[in-house]
């Protein structure tokens, strides 16, 4: 004899396009966490919407599985191809300016991008990051300032940029070596200057999905020249943010939506007082970068 109760009929709800939100909604009712459960809401009505909406074929709805699958696929602790896809979208960058919304006046994040390197080696006040790769010299400086423009000392500022031809130490053909990156500590009035060169234009990988979702929506890959700066200084916000030099040619159609007005700056030829200042040897470039923090806490948006 059975143990379990014959359902009655006509207490079955058939699982049709008028009944299948209600359903799926039904599922999380009991997710314990409150916030846990507005994400699955919020995450469910807009997946139940949106296949009610484009009606996808069997065939498209596989297409977009298998891109997930391979976008895992393709990842590794080197590649984060979820990472590409997230700053391709503008998620990566709405999702900050969500929670950071900092006053007028601060410097406002930018794209992390996957080059960051914790191990960074630390380097002193002007030193050259450069590794002596081939590109125009660039003294770049500037002080990091509390916003009512008092010096903070003792903060890092972590520095990684590209060469002259767009590319990052870990892209550089031969065996791996740490450059053109480097963390320098600001001084008891808040500067720091390093030598490096002029940063160029590069296109984001396009050998994995994030290539092909450009592709399919004939996109262009390019990210305009930007150097990376991470400025971490205790009871701070840390700011993840780059520099983009005025002028170039992607600066208004960042495939990463990175590019903030407050983070242009121009590059400019050093004079003599350059040279002498920086003990260089005109010619030389230099950029100016001033940096404003809030105090922690500050920035949250929610
Ligand atoms: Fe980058």
């Amino acid at each position: 004899m059975s143990t379990v109760r014959d359902a009655n009929a006509g207490d079955i709800v058939d699982f049709n396009e008028s009944t299948a939100l209600d359903l799926i909604l039904a599922t999380v009712k009991d997710t314990p966490n409150p916030r846990n459960r507005a994400l699955f809401e919020a995450l469910l009505r807009h997946l139940i919407g949106f296949v009610l909406e484009t009606r996808p074929t069997p065939q498209e709805w596989r297409t977009g599985l298998e891109f997930l699958k391979r976008t895992g696929q393709i990842s590794t602790e080197m590649r984060d191809e979820f990472g590409l896809l997230d700053a391709l979208l503008g998620t990566e960058m709405l999702v900050d300016i969500i929670n950071r919304q900092r006053p007028e006046n601060a410097t406002p994040n930018s794209v992390l991008g996957p080059f960051f390197n914790p191990n960074a080696p630390r380097k002193p006040y002007l030193a050259d990051i450069t590794g002596g790769v081939p590109g125009e010299r660039v003294v770049l400086y500037g002080e990091v300032k509390s916003l009512d423009g008092k010096p903070i000392a003792g903060a890092d500022v972590d520095i990684w940029q590209t060469d002259e031809d767009g590319r990052y130490d870990a892209q550089m053909p031969g065996p791996f070596e740490i450059n053109l990156r480097g963390k320098f500590t600001t001084d008891a009035q808040g500067r720091y200057a390093c030598v490096t060169v002029r940063a160029h234009h590069y296109d984001v990988p396009t050998d994995g999905t994030g290539g092909e979702m450009l592709r399919a929506m004939g996109r262009k890959a390019g990210r305009p020249a930007h150097i990376h700066m991470m400025i971490e200084a205790p009871g701070y916000d840390t700011v993840i943010t780059s520099i983009f030099p005025a002028g170039d040619p992607l600066i208004g159609s960042d495939a990463g939506f990175g590019v903030r007005k407050r983070l242009i700056a121009a590059y400019a030829n050093a004079t003599a007082a350059d040279a002498e200042r920086f003990s260089m040897k005109l010619p030389f470039l230099t950029m100016k970068f001033d940096i404003a923090l809030v105090p922690a806490g500050v920035a949250a948006g929610r």
